[in-house]
């Protein structure tokens, strides 16, 4: 994860700008499931070049907290006030153990949370007048091979795209409880009362040839889809897998010039209202 972090620090650089542009001079930012702190870092700075706010981290996992504490006093030290809160974010209580926000930002999150709009709904009553809730779900699935990458046969990466929105499809229909959501995220936020809903989403284009920590998070992908995979690719492409992921063998994806990182992440955004 903090591969990642690195990997996409300059965008999301660009994305905690915008968001925090339209926020009153110190804010409060709470970042739910905030990971190895990518991003929270990115609001942290967004507000210590504003003068100042306040970060609040939430997460489930006090290791990923402890590495997004760090990632955020590495980026600004005690410029912005830092708060933690190890909790699940499908706690309907939320609320209660955090600060009002003046912008929620929670990426890639949601989705794991048995109930997704009951999960959304008690974010929207963490905001503070005027606040912003920002959802990051959704956008397009990485491309990061060519066509035919000479091992296996060709049209591997659309394989294994098929094959991880499948594993999507069993993670959300594995989980206990797991209500449907036959909707897309800006009717739920209209339908939660949120105002000026809207979205926007972003690239992260790193092209070919990548630098080597782009190859190699390339390849922590492979192998993440090695074992996602099971199952849903055939022999011969989980054999493809296995020689691309070898880096002591000639087909190590980490040593090839031409892999490249291209997705889109859609940003899912409305407001509560100011009070008359
Ligand atoms: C896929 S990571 C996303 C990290 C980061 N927000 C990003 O976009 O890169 C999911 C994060 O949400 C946290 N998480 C997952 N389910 C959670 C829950 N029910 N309550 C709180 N945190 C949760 C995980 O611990 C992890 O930090």
């Amino acid at each position: 994860m903090r591969r990642t972090d690195l990997i996409e620090a300059e965008v999301n650089s660009w994305v905690a700008d915008r968001l925090v542009d339209a926020l009153p001079d110190g804010a409060t930012i709470v970042d739910v499931g905030s990971g190895s702190g990518g991003m929270s870092a990115a609001f942290a700075t967004a507000l210590s070049v504003r003068g100042g706010g306040r970060i609040v981290l939430v997460d489930a996992v006090p290791e990923l907290q402890e590495a997004a504490r760090s990632a955020v006093v590495e980026a600004v030290g005690d410029k912005v006030e830092l708060v933690t809160v190890l909790a699940d974010a499908a706690d309907p209580e939320l609320a209660s153990l955090v600060p009002a926000a003046d912008l929620i930002w929670a990426s890639r999150v949601m989705h794991h949370l048995p109930d997704e709009r009951a999960g959304v709904e008690a974010l929207t009553r963490m905001l503070a007048p005027g606040g912003w809730l920002a959802l990051a779900e959704g956008g397009l699935t990485t491309r990061c091979l060519p066509w035919d990458v000479g091992v296996g046969e060709p049209g591997l990466q659309d394989r294994l795209v098929t094959a991880q929105l499948a594993w999507y499809a069993a993670m959300r229909g594995g989980i206990e409880g797991a209500v449907r959501m036959p909707y897309g995220w800006n009717r739920l936020l209209s339908e939660l009362g949120l105002s000026e809903v809207n979205s926007f989403s972003y690239l992260l284009d790193i092209p070919a040839p990548a630098p080597q920590p782009v190859r190699e998070s390339v390849a922590d992908w492979l192998g993440w889809m090695a074992h996602a995979g099971e199952g849903r690719v055939s022999a011969a492409d989980a054999e493809a897998l296995v020689r691309l992921c070898d880096p002591t063998g000639p087909d190590y994806v980490g040593a090839r010039d031409d892999v490249f990182l291209l997705s889109a992440t859609t940003v899912h955004l409305g407001r509560r209202t100011v009070a008359a």
